[in-house]
């Protein structure tokens, strides 16, 4: 599926624009709250949480204020786009998949905003299912209840009469997310006949095969009232003290680069690349790289903690394709092989050690383009060292960086 053009990116499809007619009167039901916080949010984090997504595209209610909204509530979270939904949730998932980008996603989840508590387990399952060689895949539950189809009497005031019992062992309730190679979901759609409600039946139309996984009791969709006292009930639970937490797991890493002196700019020009910014009118570090040594010590740090090896084991002779890369190319690629791996990033921290250049005037800045890299929170400082040692005399800089990084239960 994935090649070397195309990398293993997953993007998550959220249609959320729906109004929430069954929940009764009030705000589109993607923004009404359990636990205090939207129901949008709560299936957006799950989604990010469980280390297979590499992009959200959020179908939102389609007014003016339903994006905004939106777009207030998901802001930091990670990488999301949103685009207005459809009056249909089949459309909402179309105008979604419109917007995920021509290359570099090669599987697709949908994912039901109402299935706000859907555990993370879960998602990477389905990704897991639809990496591992199925197109198709939904996870999906037994059925508890005895199920028997309803006759409507001639006048529809009157009770219906029972048509038949329906052998439930053969049923099974379906859940979301729903995985799909891109060229399956793509293909599902673009045939789309009829209005089905969930993308699995438009591959089904297609005659193509789908497989069922284990879906959870908590990725139920938020429909009635009802279901909001049980979403509430089901975080209460979660909150409670917890027999096995879980153990972040931290680590650490350092970069050295030289600058480039009077004799090498004569020879080959070197501008200054730090912390994913240029530094005009700055001496450049030496390196075959861009010699960034923010983002090398971070991708440093990110492999250590998630027990990856370090810059060299990964992109190292091995790997030929990243020689040369930018400091933050590596670190975006850093960021999706630790989420690969199955954790979470907390943050990274990184300080740069060294006389110049002053980090702080640019340091937000910098934090903004570390943190769109690894899709999480970088924090950036400096420090000089009295005039000692090489960083001292401004003969090079140093990064040292740490990560925290959570494994995905
Ligand atoms: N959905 C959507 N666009 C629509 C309709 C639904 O994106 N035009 C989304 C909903 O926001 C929800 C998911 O599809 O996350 C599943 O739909 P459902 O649970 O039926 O939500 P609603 O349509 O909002 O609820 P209701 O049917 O009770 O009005
Ligand atoms: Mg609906």
């Amino acid at each position: 599926m994935a090649t070397e053009s195309t990398p293993a990116r997953t993007a998550a499809l959220v249609p959320a624009a729906g109004r929430g007619e069954r929940l009764g009167p009030g705000a589109p039901k993607a923004l009404r709250a359990i636990g205090g916080e939207p129901i949008l949010l709560h299936a957006v984090r799950g989604l990010l949480a469980s280390g297979r997504v590499d992009l959200v595209v959020v179908a939102a209610p389609p007014s003016e204020e339903g994006v905004a909204e939106v777009r207030r509530m998901l802001a930091g979270l990670g990488p999301v786009t949103i685009v207005p939904g459809g009056p249909t949730r089949q459309q909402s998932v179309a105008l979604a998949l419109a917007a995920v980008p021509a290359e570099g996603y090669d599987v697709i989840l949908v994912h039901d905003a109402a299935r706000a508590l859907t555990p993370p387990a879960t998602v990477a399952a389905v990704v897991d299912a639809v990496r591992s060689g199925h197109p198709a895949v939904i996870p999906v539950l037994p059925v508890a209840d005895t199920i028997k189809s309803a006759v409507p009497g001639e006048d529809p005031a009157e009770f219906p009469a029972v048509g038949q019992t329906v052998d439930r062992s053969g049923l099974r309730a379906v859940q979301t997310p729903q995985g799909f190679s891109r060229d399956t979901l793509t293909r599902a759609h673009a045939a789309a006949g009829h209005d089905a409600t969930d993308d699995a039946g438009l591959v089904e139309s297609l005659g193509e095969p789908v497989t069922m996984i284990p879906g959870h009791v908590e990725a139920f969709k938020v429909t009635t009232p009802f279901d909001l006292v049980l979403a509430e009930a089901v975080l209460n639970r979660r909150e409670e003290p917890q027999m096995n937490p879980v153990v972040p797991l931290v680590g650490i890493g350092v970069d050295v680069h030289a600058f480039a002196t009077e004799q090498d700019v004569e020879v080959e020009p070197r501008p200054l690349r730090l912390a994913g910014l240029d530094w005009p009118g700055q001496h450049g570090l030496l390196g075959h790289s861009d010699a960034d040594v923010v983002c090398h010590a971070a991708c440093n740090a990110l492999f250590s903690a998630a027990g990856l090896g370090d810059l060299g084991s990964n992109f190292g002779t091995a790997e030929p394709e990243w020689k040369g890369a930018a400091g933050t190319v590596l670190l975006a690629e850093a960021a999706r092989r630790v989420r690969a791996a199955g954790f979470v990033i907390g943050n990274v921290a990184v300080q740069v050690v060294g006389v110049r250049p002053k980090i702080g005037p640019r340091r937000a800045e910098a934090e903004a383009v570390l943190a769109e890299a690894v899709g999480a929170p970088v924090r950036l400082s400096a420090a000089t060292t009295d005039g000692l040692g090489f960083t001292g005399r401004a003969e090079g800089l140093t990064g040292i960086a740490t990560a925290i990084v959570f494994p995905v239960s």
